[in-house]
Formats: C-alpha cells, structure tokens, sequence
C-alpha cells in the first residue's frame, strides 16, 4: 500500500471507495457523483494504492487570511471534509496512516489547528478519539417533517398528470415529503415528525 497525491486518473476508484466507505454508516445517503474539488483553495488530497486501486483517502480544505471558514478555533484552520477507507481495507492502520501524511502536509502551512464533523459511528468516533481530537459541539441532524406543515391533500390523475388539491380545494402543485432539520437543542423534537435522527459531532484537534 503507498499513499500519494490523488490525480484525476483515480476519480472513478476514489467515488467507489468512499461510496463503499460510507455505506456500511450512518453517513449512507452522503454520495458524490464526482469527486469535491476545492477550486482555488488549498486543500490536502491524498490516496492510499492497493493493486491499483483506491483503498483510503483523506481530503482538507485549508483556510487562508482571505478566506476562513474553520469555526471551532481561533487562527487559520484545516476542515478534515472526507476520511474513508475501502470497507475491505478497514481496521488496518490505513487511516491512520492517511492521517498522519496528511498532517506532515501541513507542517509547512499556517495551519493552528484540524475540524471536522461526524455522525455517531463507533468507528468514526473511535478513530478520531484515538488520534487526538477532542469533541467540542453536538447537534442533530433530524429527518423529517416540521408537525403542521403536513397537510391533508386528495390526488388524481387528469391526462397523465397528477392533480392535487388541499382540503379546501385549493390546487397543490407541491408539498414537502420529508426534510433534514439542523437541531441544536433536542427539546425541537417535539416539534418534528421524525423517523431518524443522528448525532452530528465537531472535533477539534490543535496542531501547533
Ligand atoms: C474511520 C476510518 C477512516 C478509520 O480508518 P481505518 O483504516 O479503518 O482505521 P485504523 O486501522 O487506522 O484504526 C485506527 C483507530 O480507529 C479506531 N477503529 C478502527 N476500526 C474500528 C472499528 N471497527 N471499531 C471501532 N473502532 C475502530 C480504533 O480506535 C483504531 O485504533 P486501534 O487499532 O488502536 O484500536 C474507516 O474505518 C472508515 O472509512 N470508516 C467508514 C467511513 C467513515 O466513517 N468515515 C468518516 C466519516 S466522518
């Protein structure tokens, strides 16, 4: 296994790592369709090879004095955006190892310090714990419906469309079905109809 910078040549092995990465949790409906560039800003992107293929990666996006988007700490941060490793490939050393070229990158930049965000997963959370980052914010993430906005509406078919109307009668030509709620105080809850909620942690770890 070598790590090295990612190249476009690897985009197809990197969305179906992070994909397969993602979808054993909580993080399963989080898909890329191609792979995050980060436009003029600087950022770390880096691969682990197995035979070819992508089997872990790590991308930051890093702040600058023009631009910081870092909100944990004070001074010019990374945000850790992506950390995935091949489901095949896990609990190997892999991401530890992506970690820490990734830190050595930042040795040479003004970077202070790391943030990132993850759902409840053992295995994030585990991870991130053991390499340092102290857990810093707790929010939701709810999905659902805000009770009250549901409204009761009749549907049928006219010329192969649908054709909706309120109680009143009134034409619908849209409602909500289902949304995801940033919640910072769990009291919300009973104010939404939800069928799942997560855990959304910040980490935070200083660097230098
Ligand atoms: C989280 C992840 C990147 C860690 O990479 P990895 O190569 O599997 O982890 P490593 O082998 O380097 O293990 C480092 C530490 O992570 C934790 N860890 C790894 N696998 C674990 C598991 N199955 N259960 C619990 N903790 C685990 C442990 O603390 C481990 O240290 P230890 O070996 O001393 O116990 C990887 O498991 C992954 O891609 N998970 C799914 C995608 C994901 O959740 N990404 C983060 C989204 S925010």
């Amino acid at each position: 296994m070598q790590i090295q910078k990612y190249t476009p040549q690897y985009e197809d092995s990197w969305l179906r790592c992070r994909l397969l990465a993602y979808f054993y949790t909580s993080l399963y409906e989080d898909v890329e369709t191609s792979k995050p560039t980060f436009y003029e800003r600087p950022s770390i992107e880096l691969i682990a090879i197995e035979d070819g293929i992508v089997v872990g990666l790590i991308d930051m996006v890093l702040d600058t004095e023009e631009l910081k988007t870092s909100f944990l700490g004070d001074g010019l941060g990374a945000f850790l955006k992506t950390i995935a490793v091949h489901p095949d490939y896990q609990s190997k050393g892999i991401g530890l190892k992506l970690y820490e070229a990734a830190l050595k990158e930042l040795e040479n930049t003004p970077i202070e310090f790391i943030e990132l965000y993850t759902r409840g997963d053992e295995q994030a959370n585990n991870f991130y714990k053991k390499i340092g980052f102290e857990l810093l914010v707790e929010s939701y993430d709810v999905f659902g419906i805000e009770k009250g906005l549901r409204d009761t509406i009749s549907i049928g078919i006219e010329s192969n469309r649908i054709k909706a109307f309120h109680e009143n009668g009134e034409p619908c030509n849209f409602v909500i079905v289902d949304g995801v709620y940033e919640v910072y105080d769990l009291e919300a809850l009973e104010k939404i109809e939800y069928e799942r909620y997560y855990p959304s942690r910040g980490y935070f770890k200083k660097i230098k």
